[in-house]
């Protein structure tokens, strides 16, 4: 009788189990954990491109809510999944995160801020037409042109950014996602 047992959920525990190698090409653990994590905001991202391609209507709660979830993916939410060295299996992650640990982390720490960004600015309905406008606006208003670092700090702005049309900051905001991936990221369909 405990035989059957034992044997049944032998049964049951590799068929659970080779699901999850399913999901992620043999990810477990930290790693998955840190998949899972990017393909929620995955699907965030998709969720505001059908927005802002104009596939469906403008929705300011839409944004907000993708924004949401975003912002409570970044930060150290994401970056306490990146353990030093942790690059089992299938994952994708490039070693050189834990030389650059700083650049990796305020990476994660600044999408944080411009998602907030993003969930301040979903009622801006604009088109970035203006590209005066937008370049005066991001350096801050009553300076002609600003210096790197104020404008680096209004770009990480939430206020600031929550000023801007909104889908100015998408695009700053996927562009963090790219610019991570692109240096931390072994990526074959990018
Ligand atoms: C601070 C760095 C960083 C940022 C910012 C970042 N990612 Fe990632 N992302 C990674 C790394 C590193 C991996 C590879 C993880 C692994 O395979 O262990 C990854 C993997 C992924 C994957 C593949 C997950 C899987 O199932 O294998 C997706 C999808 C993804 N990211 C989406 C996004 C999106 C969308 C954003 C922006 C909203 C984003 N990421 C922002 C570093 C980042």
């Amino acid at each position: 009788m405990n035989k059957m047992i034992t044997a049944v959920s032998l049964v049951l525990m590799v068929s659970v189990s080779s699901q999850l190698v399913m999901a992620h090409g043999g990810a477990t653990g930290i790693v998955k954990e840190r998949m899972d994590l990017m393909d929620n905001m995955k699907d965030a991202v998709k969720q505001l491109k059908a927005i802002y391609k104009g596939d469906v209507e403008y929705d300011p709660d839409t944004i907000r809510n993708a924004a949401l979830v975003i912002r409570d993916h970044s930060g150290d939410a994401m970056s306490r999944l990146f353990p030093e060295g942790s690059l089992e299996g299938k994952s994708e992650a490039k070693p050189i995160i834990w030389k650059e640990w700083n650049r990796f982390r305020t990476l994660a720490d600044d999408q944080k801020k411009i998602a907030q960004g993003l969930y301040n600015a979903a009622q801006n309905r604009g088109t970035t037409a203006g590209g005066n406008m937008m370049a005066q606006s991001m350096m801050g208003s009553g300076s002609m042109m600003g210096n790197s670092k104020q404008i680096q700090q209004n770009m990480t702005n939430p206020e600031h950014l929550g000023s801007m049309p909104s889908d100015m900051v998408f695009k700053m905001l996927t562009d963090t996602c790219s610019s991570c991936h692109t240096r931390y990221r072994n990526d074959k369909d990018k």
